[in-house]
């Protein structure tokens, strides 16, 4: 949810700006636009789309020097996506530049002051106010100091900070304070890259990682002072403040597509290797879970008698998986809950309640806010994350870390595939601090979760049929995807994915649900996908899905079988069958979900989008 990228050092601040929005331009993509100080003077330039009609305008409008910058690249929320609204925006003067990443929610009253005292204001957006109130205090630290000295541009960041509601990263520079690259942030994200004879500003590591790997964490109401050979980090008040720094432990070839024709390709082929990174050194003496950060006693867990999960989007689909997991190993009553409806019901919240967030950036809205919500009324948070010291993790009480490493995509894979895992080791962990199974059945569904690296190998080897299948229903209006138990919810995933993707009216439904009202939607031909259990199982889940698609088939229904490797009772049942590797019932979504996946990107693909970056979507939402 809008990329930001802010330099100062002894390169020329566009590239570096350019080359950190290209990493970023997952974040949003409706306008992007530079601006540089060059010898007291800043210059700017901005585009309404992609990253690349701002290259274009710069290559025609000749090269912007100077060494320190900031960049944008915007999901729109104030204004539509044209050229005005795009970041930077300036001041009255044109000395300043501003960039923003988040929601102003006082900015009506802010603007109304701004434009009574004289300010001219060209955009519909909430940021460009915060142009003009630092251009406002600087002029009147001026008028008290004579002209700006360094660290003006900071005082004037922390004063304006001060006036401001909701959330918000800014990052800004001044001709008046040629130096200084100066940002700030509540509750929205902004990390310092600290180089040799440079330092940056970015909403992620990603932005930076090819100059450096050293990062520091920006705390919540905090200003940065970014110089060539300086960070100052303050509070709102101007006290200097303490900040973590940290390494970062993945290079740039992880954020780049390495052959691959998307990222999403990419990152579903890296699932096997992400799974095993993410269960990697997690079972310590006494076969206990390792976690990345505890906060938590043991004690304190052993009595958790409710479990809520809250998350978002496809890491909604994990939580759901992860409660039939839960209630069965642990016995502990789970709901799973849209974190974006979460606060608003009011839920009862104890003590007792333990409340799991997922959430691969670490700092969807929504989720953060149930969060704080949870630990508001005493409740215990332990954040299952993707992303390293995101501000999810660092606000919950317990961490477990999905070692994904970056997912670039819009679309959500490999993280969705580590939730399960860091879902399934947490309910381990807990049915053995409960005493609600032995060791010894933990460790062999410990070794169960180590043969899924191999299982999903064998999924990803064998997609060539998916593909094809997705050429051929390219042209389709509508695909139904079903499901039981924990087949459901990845047929949610299958049909979330291809409605991001590939903008088709795409359905997943419980298959026992579907008697009830969506089988009015079948016709002739409709292609419908139907997630098959494991005959091993439950067999009476794998009959009651065999009527069911029985059903659609008696209503003309194309069916499209995902199934495992040897089910001979559902193969006459199947116009096309996709066959998974035979695994346990409660860990089969680690492979089912995985043709869905690339039926999704490979159908957008032979449509002509956009794969990497579906239209109004943005990976991370940063706004409620
Ligand atoms: C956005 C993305 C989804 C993602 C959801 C939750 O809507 O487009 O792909 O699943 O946010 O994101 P999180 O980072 O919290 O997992």
């Amino acid at each position: 949810m809008c990329g930001i990228v802010g330099y100062a050092g002894h390169r020329q601040a566009v590239g570096v700006v350019l080359e950190g929005l290209g990493r970023l331009e997952y974040r949003g993509y409706d306008s992007a636009g530079v601006a540089v100080v060059d010898r007291g003077q800043l210059k700017s330039r901005k585009r309404a789309g992609k990253l690349l009609n701002l290259v274009e305008a710069l290559e025609r409008g000749g090269p912007l020097a100077g060494r320190v910058g900031v960049g944008h690249t915007r999901w729109a929320t104030h204004g539509a996506p044209t050229d005005p609204n795009a970041h930077p925006h300036v001041d009255c003067t044109g000395q300043l530049a501003v960039v923003h990443n988040g929601i102003i929610e006082n900015f009506a009253t802010l603007r109304a002051e701004a434009l009574a005292s004289g300010h001219e204001l060209s955009s519909e957006t909430d940021t460009e106010v915060v142009a003009h109130l630092l251009e406002s205090e600087m002029a009147a630290m001026a008028g008290v100091d004579g002209p700006a000295r360094p660290g003006a541009l900071a005082e004037a960041m922390r004063r304006v900070c001060r006036r401001l509601q909701g959330a918000f990263t800014l990052v800004a520079v001044d001709g008046r304070d040629p130096g200084a690259v100066v940002g700030a942030r509540r509750n929205s994200p902004l990390v310092i890259g600290r180089g040799q004879g440079e330092n940056f500003l970015a909403s992620d590591v990603a932005a930076f990682i090819a100059y450096t790997p050293h990062a520091l964490e920006l705390g919540q109401d905090q200003v940065a002072e970014v110089r060539a050979d300086q960070v100052r980090v303050t509070d709102f008040d101007g006290s200097p403040a303490q900040v973590r720094e940290y390494l970062v432990d993945w290079d740039i070839s992880a954020a780049e597509k390495a052959g691959y024709q998307y990222f999403m390709s990419k990152e579903i082929a890296e699932q096997p290797r992400a799974i095993a990174d993410t269960l990697l050194g997690r079972v310590g003496p006494g076969g206990k879970l390792v976690l990345d950060e505890m906060r938590l006693p043991e004690d304190e867990l052993r009595e958790v008698d409710k479990i809520i999960i809250a998350a978002c989007g496809t890491a909604y689909h994990a939580g759901m998986i992860a409660k039939y997991a839960i209630e069965h190993w642990c016995r502990i009553p789970c709901e799973v809950e849209l974190a974006s409806e979460f606060r608003y019901r009011d839920p009862i919240l104890t003590r007792t309640t333990l409340v799991i967030a997922i959430s691969q950036s670490g700092e969807t809205m929504d989720t953060l806010m149930a969060v704080r919500h949870a630990r508001d009324q005493k409740s215990r948070v332990l954040a299952i994350c993707n992303v390293n010291g995101s501000s999810i993790p660092r606000e919950s009480d317990a961490v477990l870390y999905t070692r994904a490493g970056p997912e670039v995509a819009v679309a959500s894979t490999k993280a969705f595939l580590t939730q399960l895992v860091g879902c399934y080791l947490v309910a381990l962990y807990l049915a053995q601090l409960q005493g609600t199974k032995f060791g010894d059945e933990v460790g062999s569904v410990i070794d169960q979760l180590m043969r899924m690296p191999a299982a999903v190998d064998r999924v990803l080897d064998s997609m060539d049929q998916v593909r094809e299948l997705a050429r051929e229903l390219a042209g389709e209006r509508c695909v139904l995807f079903l499901g039981r138990h924990v087949g459901y919810p990845v047929a949610l995933e299958g049909a979330l994915k291809l409605k991001e993707l590939a903008y088709m009216q795409a359905e997943g439904f419980a298959a026992g649900e579907l008697k009830h009202g969506p089988i009015a939607l079948v016709e002739a031909g409709l292609p419908v996908v139907v997630v098959v259990p494991s005959p091993e199982g439950r067999a009476v889940l794998h009959d009651k899905i065999v009527s069911n698609i029985q059903e659609v088939r008696a209503r003309g229904a194309r069916v499209i079988v995902v199934a495992e490797e040897g089910d001979t009772r559902v193969r006459p049942y199947a116009d096309t069958l996709i066959e998974v590797p035979q695994v346990p019932t409660l860990l089969q979504p680690l492979v089912t979900a995985v043709p869905l996946q690339v039926f999704a990107c490979a159908l957008a693909s032979a449509k002509g989008l956009d794969v990497d970056q579906p239209r109004n979507l943005a990976k991370s939402v940063t706004v409620e």
